[in-house]
């Protein structure tokens, strides 16, 4: 599959299979994020992969999802939660005021790499910070910035043409619709506004 088609194929999955997924795989994804792009190449990060059932499970119960979607639709049912989560750091020795950025590049390819070995993906910043760090040991040089879940999806969320809301949804199967911004809602050509 090319970028281009990673890209338009990848979706949020909140539904997992409860198959592991391989430790080398789990590497490979944060190997991915390490070499991503950084201002003045400072990569504040490092990850933890986290893939021992008893400490997913922990970090599980200190996420929170899909925060447009009624309670029982949101997280992931028992039986669907994700095998894996890497939890993103960043060093405050390194920090500049573009960490966001780097930590986004570096987040946005463990995503598509994840994808490439059939591995999907939730990219979570809505946790308890005092509690991760509590349970993974974090030292106070770290920040946390925000947790990716991983697993063999068991969902194919859809995206459509955003109408009127960015809220997605799901309809009467279960299925997830993502709303997405068109290209005439969001491109300019030569100046601003000219479609
Ligand atoms: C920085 C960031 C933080 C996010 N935090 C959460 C979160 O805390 N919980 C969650 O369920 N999804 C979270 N998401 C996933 C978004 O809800 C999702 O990307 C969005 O609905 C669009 O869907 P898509 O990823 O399928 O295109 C986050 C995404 C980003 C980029």
């Amino acid at each position: 599959m090319s970028v281009y088609e990673l890209v338009q194929k990848r979706r949020t999955i909140r539904r997992f299979q409860q198959k592991k997924v391989p430790l080398i795989t789990l590497r490979k994804i944060v190997d991915s994020g390490r070499m991503g792009p950084s201002a003045m190449n400072l990569q504040p990060w490092e990850f933890i992969i986290v893939d021992s059932p008893e400490f997913v499970v922990k970090v599980f119960d200190n996420t929170k999802w899909a925060g447009y979607l009624p309670k029982e639709q949101g997280p992931p049912p028992p039986g669907e939660a994700p095998t894996a989560f890497i939890v993103v750091l960043h060093n405050q020795r390194f920090k500049s005021k573009w960490t966001g950025h780097d930590i986004g590049a570096a987040v946005e390819n463990m995503i598509l790499v994840a994808l490439e070995e059939s591995v999907g993906s939730c990219w979570i910043a809505s946790i308890n910070r005092v509690s991760i760090r509590e349970i993974l040991r974090i030292p106070e040089e770290f920040e946390i910035d925000s947790v990716l879940a991983l697993g063999y999806p068991a969902e194919e969320p859809l995206a459509f043409d955003l109408d009127e809301s960015v809220k997605y949804f799901r309809d009467e199967n279960g299925q997830l619709h993502v709303p997405k911004r068109t290209m005439h809602a969001v491109v300019s050509h030569n100046k601003f506004g000219e479609r």
